[in-house]
């Protein structure tokens, strides 16, 4: 398989606990991967765990590229212990990424908790564009990649749960605030989107209610990446979609959400 390569693990700083900036030197060449596009990375040198798991693209820095991610379970536990030398095997890019030729009007940004991830590779793909950007997180400390953004020169309205930084509430409270106050800023534009699925369910209901446009990156559980096992098929007004192959990025009206999962708005639990 073409994609399948092996990197070494150049650098794995801990940002807030639990969170962690991977980066990684391919030793082969590789083409670059899209915005939306992820790689599937074995955790660990050895057979347990054995599935590799599903990270987004954040960065790519010219021959490495950097992995932003959140410890959720065994394998990004395992992940994050991993020292500058380690080998790792990974195969990617994977998916389809953003489509962003469906945005002539101009593209606005969602990220909720780690779905920032995938949504800053995207807002350094548009910095020409100073693109719009809405993002919610738990609280203030989970708001990462500040820095970043503002040298991209992003527009960050940011909310968190708490209130500890901007808004208090949703990102779909801030928009829902933002389209009352100021319809013009909105119309027209295409979402591009990624976060907990309760955040991804209410913008499509927002966007569709207002006649717009807009893109997700899913997070559905996966096994083989790609597209061999339907692990991670997820329901679509087109039938059931692969999200490791036909995905990971649908159309907001084209996933048929599951309305009855968490209500949580804010970061990825
Ligand atoms: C295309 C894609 C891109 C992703 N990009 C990123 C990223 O850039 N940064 C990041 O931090 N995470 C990302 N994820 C999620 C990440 O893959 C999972 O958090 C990780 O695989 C969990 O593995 P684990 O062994 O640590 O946890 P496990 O022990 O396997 O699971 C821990 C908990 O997390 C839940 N979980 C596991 N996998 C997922 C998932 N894919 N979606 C939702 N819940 C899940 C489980 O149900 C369980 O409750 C992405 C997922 C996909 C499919
Ligand atoms: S993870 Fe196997 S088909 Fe998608």
């Amino acid at each position: 398989m073409d994609r399948l390569f092996t990197v070494s693990v150049t650098e794995n700083r801990q940002l807030i606990e639990n969170h962690f900036l991977l980066t990684l030197h391919p030793r082969k060449k590789i083409r670059r991967p899209e915005p939306g596009t992820f790689f599937m990375l074995s955790v660990d040198s050895g057979l347990d765990p054995l599935l590799k798991r599903p990270l987004s693209v954040h960065r790519w820095l010219g021959s490495d590229f950097q992995l932003l991610y959140r410890v959720a379970g065994k394998g990004t536990a395992i992940l994050s212990r991993r020292k500058p030398g380690d080998i790792l095997e990974v195969i990617g890019p994977l998916g389809n990424g953003f489509p962003l030729k469906q945005s002539p009007k101009g593209a606005v940004l969602v990220a909720g908790g780690i779905g920032i991830a995938p949504v800053f590779a995207l807002a350094e793909k548009l910095s020409s564009q100073r693109p719009l950007l809405f993002y919610g997180a738990r609280t203030k400390q989970e708001v990462l990649c500040l820095d970043g953004l503002k040298r991209l020169g992003v527009q960050a309205v940011i909310s968190t749960d708490d209130g500890s930084l901007g808004t208090k509430g949703s990102v779909i409270n801030v928009l829902t605030q933002v389209a009352s106050e100021n319809p013009d800023m909105l119309r027209g534009q295409t979402f591009y989107a990624c976060g907990p699925e309760p955040m991804l369910t209410a913008l499509s209901g927002f966007a569709v209610q207002r006649g717009m446009k807009g893109y997700a990156a899913l997070e559905e559980r996966m096994a083989c990446g790609i597209g061999t096992c339907l692990g991670c098929v997820v329901n679509t007004t087109g039938g059931y979609k692969r999200v490791c192959k036909e995905g990971p990025v649908f159309a907001l009206d084209e996933v048929i959400w599951e309305r009855g999962k968490s209500q949580e708005l804010g970061g990825r639990q």
